[in-house]
């Protein structure tokens, strides 16, 4: 808790940065005092001999990385913005953006207005949710390209109660949030699925479609499949069978499955439960998944529910941190835990049909110090054949990454009875490995990483781009290549590369090739070893990538999640090739408003709408419900500032990014 600021809700994103690291593999030195001088000093001797302004050269900056050419230009040619903070959002020059969805939005016919001083529950579940994160557009009718008509489907990760109701000043109001608004924040949570129509380059909702929908933590029943779906470590005093969950929690990035589903990710999910761990059957597991017992929410929601009191249910974290998948053109369709891709820190699903047919899901488990996943199905995609890929993600094999310093990544199995993951390590089955995935990738010896969220496949080359947002309790002597500075406070981006199966990318491959694609930071601060391509501008360098989207040309558009005490500027999107000439070039797009963070960002098939979350506008250290300093001045007058979805167009229309 931040001293004089009694609400115990930080700025903080999604992510608590003082959430400690749950890996022990590095604990012996995560908790030494690493000073920033001695880091940067070390951040010197390491990269010595290296370019590391702008102008750099990757190949000096480091053996793996492919050097970035020099001098060619961007094929991304619209004006770049200024690095900025103020309380307004800001788009290149040229451009247009509209604020489509807000917290509180109406998303039926008969659904009431906004109002923030008489939120309820049942008004939250037929409205918008709060901060808003993943978007997928899926056009409409289904299976087509169309860009005029579609489903907007969104997540919502989590809540700020200090800035969605009044009085929420102190610690003590937190404490007893009475159950009313305890539901009105778990209503907030989930997914809404809209549809939307563009007239004359502008959105609309169409607020009577069939197709309408809000996924909420409160009141959606869940099944369970894969592995762990019914086991008795999954069973609570309500649920006896282990296979039905009441919500989602903490849905962070996602991901479009080729037949038309929706995956959304459960990621900090450690954040909700009260209790003692030690007390518990679970406690090795719920240390693991640093669940501390302390509710980042309030503790009103375990002295309302007691399934987030873990002393009463001690297996009710155990049903949270999976990828969940639900077809969004049926708005009755039960929402399915799979349960088979393992159970981290979801940030979201890179999702390609192999070569093969099989289908390969990269996933980042966001923390300090987790690793990076895939899972290939064991079955194949078959095109408009619904029932043979309705339960496709159920069986498979799981990998973590080992990121080796020859330049390769070695995909290490998580399978029960391999290895070490038997009964003598505590696995007795694969429902164990994958509850416990982490411990599982520990045991095989996967890289530690600096934070993994996205990972997004390009569609022109296929290598997979892990963004790993930052890490600033690596020390000197954890570094490696694949994650070379110590107090990482920026943030990297690896591309890996597949090998070639004929004409095609191998995901399935148990070996691919790994290189830094940019390292992020100021590119005038020696100190801050950032590299990019030699001509990145002044307003063009970025911190702490976050979320990601490849445009039909193969161009990385990427958002940030930074801290602006860090960098002096807001977060944003940053749009760059990943090939030729402009390879590793970011150029500003688009600024959020101060206190917000930008996540989700989608582009329609036409790529002439690019849409946008911007998270938590106001989110800044002492903010509340009356501070007039959250408000945001673009979007609805009224107070709190609202978690809003952002559409950009060309003005006049045409594809974005020129
Ligand atoms: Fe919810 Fe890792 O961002
Ligand atoms: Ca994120
Ligand atoms: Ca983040």
């Amino acid at each position: 808790m931040v001293p004089g600021h009694a609400v115990s809700q930080e700025p903080s994103a999604c992510y608590r940065e003082e959430d400690p690291c749950s890996n022990p593999r590095v604990e012996s030195t995560i908790g030494e005092v690493i000073t920033r001088r001695a880091a940067l000093k070390t951040t010197a001797a390491a990269l010595a001999g290296t370019l590391i302004s702008r102008g750099a050269n990757a190949k000096e900056a480091s053996p793996k990385s492919k050097s970035p050419p020099q001098g060619g230009p961007s094929t991304l040619t619209f004006q770049e913005l200024q690095h900025g903070y103020d309380r307004r959002a800001s788009v290149a020059a040229g451009y247009d953006f509209q604020v489509l969805l807000g917290w509180g939005e109406p998303l039926f016919a008969d659904a009431p207005n906004f109002d923030s001083r008489q939120q309820t529950s049942t008004r939250q579940s037929q409205q918008f949710g709060y901060n808003c994160d993943f978007i997928a557009f899926l056009p409409l009718p289904s299976g087509e390209r169309n860009a005029q008509r579609g489903l907007l489907c969104v997540n919502h990760e989590y809540t700020d109660t200090n800035l969605m109701f009044p009085g929420i000043t102190d610690a003590s109001a937190l404490a007893a949030l009475p159950k009313e608004l305890v539901d009105v924040e778990l209503a907030a949570h989930g997914h809404s699925v809209v549809e939307i129509q563009r007239r004359h380059n502008h959105w609309h909702i169409v607020r009577s479609s069939p197709f309408n929908r809000r996924i909420t933590a409160l009141a959606t029943e869940m099944s369970v499949s894969g592995p762990a779906a019914g086991h008795p470590r999954l069973q609570t005093s309500t649920d006896p069978t282990g296979r039905h969950v009441i919500g989602t929690l903490n849905n962070c990035a996602g991901g479009v499955t080729p037949w038309g589903t929706m995956l959304i990710c459960e990621e900090n999910f450690n954040n909700y439960f009260s209790g003692d761990p030690d007390k518990t059957p679970e406690a090795r597991n719920h240390k693991r998944y640093g669940i501390t017992g302390t509710s980042r929410f309030s503790p009103a929601w375990a002295k309302h529910y007691s399934r987030f009191n873990i002393n009463r249910e001690p297996h009710e974290p155990n049903r949270f941190g999976w990828v969940v998948e639900f077809d969004p053109h049926d708005p009755d369709s039960v929402p399915i835990k799979r349960t088979a891709l393992g159970r981290i820190k979801h940030e979201g699903a890179g999702i390609v049909v192999n070569h093969d047919g099989r289908v390969v899901i990269y996933c980042g488990d966001d923390e300090r110090f987790e690793y990076v996943y895939k899972f290939v199905t064991e079955g194949r995609y078959q095109p408009g054949n619904h029932a043979a890929n309705r339960n496709l993600l159920d069986n498979g094999t799981l990998f973590a990454a080992r990121f080796d310093e020859d330049g390769t990544v070695k995909w290490l199995p998580l399978v029960f009875g391999t290895g070490p993951l038997t009964a003598k390590h505590g696995f007795h089955s694969q429902a164990d490995v994958v509850l416990e995935v982490r411990r599982a990738a520990d045991l095989r010896g996967a890289t530690p990483m600096d934070r993994p969220e996205d990972v997004e496949v390009s569609p022109m080359t296929g290598h997979a781009f892990v963004i790993l947002t930052n890490n600033d309790r690596r020390g000197p002597e954890q570094t490696d290549q694949a994650n070379p500075r110590p107090v990482n406070e920026h943030g990297h981006i690896l591309e890996l590369i597949p090998p070639a199966s004929g004409n095609e990318a191998d995901h399935a491959a148990d070996v691919f090739r790994w290189e830094v694609f940019l390292r992020a930071g100021n590119p005038d601060k020696p100190e801050d070893g950032a590299s990019y391509h030699a001509k990145v501008s002044q307003n063009g360098w970025f911190s702490s990538p976050d979320n990601g989207a490849f445009d039909n040309q193969g161009r990385l558009w990427l958002t940030t999640d930074s801290d602006h005490h860090v960098t002096g500027f807001g977060d944003g999107i940053y749009a760059c090739d990943t090939t030729g000439p402009g390879r590793a070039l970011p150029k500003l797009f688009f600024r959020g408003p101060r206190g917000s963070e930008v996540s989700g960002v989608c582009l329609t098939p036409d790529n002439e709408t690019l849409f946008v979350s911007v998270q938590h506008p106001g989110e800044e250290e002492g903010s509340d419900f009356q501070k007039p300093s959250t408000r945001w001045p673009d979007f609805k007058t009224s107070l709190p500032p609202r978690p809003s979805v952002v559409a950009i167009t060309r003005r006049g229309g045409g594809v974005i990014g020129t």
